[in-house]
């Protein structure tokens, strides 16, 4: 069974990580969305949230499981073995910092290989920063994140 890890923040998840799971899904066995545990970094979202948002939003989806991890990338790869890291690959900004990550983890780990999926063009300027700072200013992110995203959301900001 060929599995691959798609690790992340996703503080929270938008569209453009749903698409990036849904491609994932046709092409891997299992697809584990790994929520990266940060002890350093407040999120807006808990950790036992996140997961719970990526649930609803890929039940439909066949093959994808939705966990937390801490610590090492290469070790919860080797845990759950899974064939490969995948990442989704927006824009020419985002390459330097995955081509870092990925040749550290390769460093890490010799057997471990990073795939790249690019998102669709309607999500690819996504990112979680900026739909958390649309919806703090009160804009609109309808387009940008599933419905359970959107009312935890705007029942987070409300408190
Ligand atoms: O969504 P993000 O914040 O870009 O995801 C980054 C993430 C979680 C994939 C990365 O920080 C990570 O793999 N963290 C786990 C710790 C680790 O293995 N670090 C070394 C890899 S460079």
């Amino acid at each position: 069974m060929k599995t691959a890890i798609y690790p992340g923040s996703f503080d929270p998840v938008h569209n453009g990580h749903l698409d990036v799971i849904a491609r994932a899904s046709k092409l891997w066995d299992r697809v584990i969305v790994a929520v990266a545990l940060n002890h350093e970094k407040e999120g807006f979202f808990t950790m036992e949230e996140r997961v719970d948002l990526i649930e609803k939003a890929s039940c439909h989806l066949e093959g994808v499981q939705v966990t937390a991890f801490e610590g090492l990338l290469v070790d919860y790869v080797k845990e759950v073995e899974a064939n490969a890291v995948l990442r989704g690959l927006r824009a020419v900004s985002d390459f330097e910092y995955e081509f870092q990550m990925a040749l550290m983890n390769r460093s890490l780990d010799e057997t471990l290989e990073t795939v790249f999926l690019m998102p669709s063009q309607e999500s690819i300027y996504l990112s979680s920063r900026i739909v958390k700072e649309v919806a703090a200013f009160g804009g609109d992110i309808d387009r940008f994140v599933p419905l359970v995203v959107k009312q935890a959301m705007a029942q987070k900001l409300k408190r």
